[in-house]
Formats: C-alpha cells, structure tokens, sequence
C-alpha cells in the first residue's frame, strides 16, 4: 500500500497539529479574571477521558474546584502553589490505590497530563501542581483516606506567555540498543 493511502493528507495534517500542540504548551501560572465556563470544562474532561491507563482499570476521579475561597486556601499550602490562589478552575485528579496497586500513581500522572494538554488544545493554560509531599491539599479537597492527590492543575484563559524552558537534546535523552 502507498504511504500515501497509509497516511492520508487529513491525517498528516492532524499528527502536525498534534505535535505543535505538544511542543507548545507551557506551564501558564497567571490567568485573566475571567471565569471558565462549565461547558469548556466539561470539553476538557471530555478530552482527557481518553487518557489510558493499565489494563484500563482508570483508578481515578477528578475534582473540579471553581470555589475562590477554596482555590485561595490552596494556594496558600505551599510557595509553589500560589497560581491555585490566581486561577480560575482547579483539577484535583484523585487516584484510588486498591483500584491499581502497582500502577495508580503512574496512571494518575497520565490522567493529569491529558488534562494539561486538553487544557491547552482548548486555549486555556495550566500549571501542575505537586500535592504528593502536603496532606493538607487532601484535606482541603475532603477527600478519602483510602484516595490519593496524584496533582492539582490550576488553569484558566492565559494572562502570560512563557518562553520554552531548556530540555535536554535527543542525544543527551537516548541511549539506543540496536
Ligand atoms: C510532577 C510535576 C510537578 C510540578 N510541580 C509544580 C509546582 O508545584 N508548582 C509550579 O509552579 N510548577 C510545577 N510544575 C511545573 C514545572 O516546573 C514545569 O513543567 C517545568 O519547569 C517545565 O516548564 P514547562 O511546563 O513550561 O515546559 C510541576 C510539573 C510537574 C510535571
């Protein structure tokens, strides 16, 4: 078969756009005062539904937070949570640990990565949130003893453009064995 029919121009014109969405996103940590609204929400969870995980047990729940007082009150656990006290809509992705007992922290992280991206392919931006060292984040949010607080994305419509950070080269990233 021709690589042509392999790969149609529909195709390749969507695997461009899928990696110029990847290659593009930021961490985004100040956001317009401007609300987001529950159905551009619900697009993104619906996007980030597809997230896979092992043996697609999807571990998982998420906790949308709109409530400003709570978003503050978050924000104030650690320094490096303050965007949760400027952000507009906040994702808490819960995991359940006897629903995945080897995987649910790495299938928690791909659920929380969809969410970034799905953020972003709908004009929004985020910042992840590490909530695994505090407690406290789990008990804002009411959470079970039996759930972990995998991340908490803080987003809204971006209100600053941040550069690229360095990354590391392909060869300085891969070790091949041929
Ligand atoms: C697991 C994880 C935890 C992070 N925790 C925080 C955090 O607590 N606060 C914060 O402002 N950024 C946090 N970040 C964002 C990183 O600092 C950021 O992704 C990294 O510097 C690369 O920048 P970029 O996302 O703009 O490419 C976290 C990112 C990841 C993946």
């Amino acid at each position: 078969m021709s690589r042509r029919k392999l790969f149609p121009a529909s195709l390749r014109l969507a695997a461009v756009s899928c990696r110029e969405l990847l290659v593009s996103r930021r961490s985004v940590r100040n956001f317009q005062d401007r609300d987001v609204p529950d159905e551009v929400v619900r697009e993104v969870l619906e996007t980030a539904r597809w997230a896979p995980s092992a043996r697609n047990a999807q571990p998982w729940r998420v906790v949308v937070v709109k409530n400003k007082e709570l978003l503050r009150r978050l924000g104030s656990v650690a320094p490096a949570a303050a965007p949760l006290s400027r952000c507009s809509v906040a994702f808490g992705v819960v995991v359940r640990p006897e629903e995945a007992p080897v995987t649910f922290l790495v299938d928690g992280a791909i659920l929380a990565t969809y969410i970034w991206l799905s953020l972003h392919a709908h004009g929004l931006g985020g910042v992840w949130i590490n909530t695994l060292r505090r407690p406290e984040y789990a008990e804002l949010l009411g959470l079970q003893p039996s759930e972990v607080l995998v991340a908490l994305i803080a987003a809204g419509y971006p209100a600053e453009q941040p550069a690229p950070k360095p990354r590391k080269s392909v060869e300085e990233l891969a070790t091949w064995i041929r």
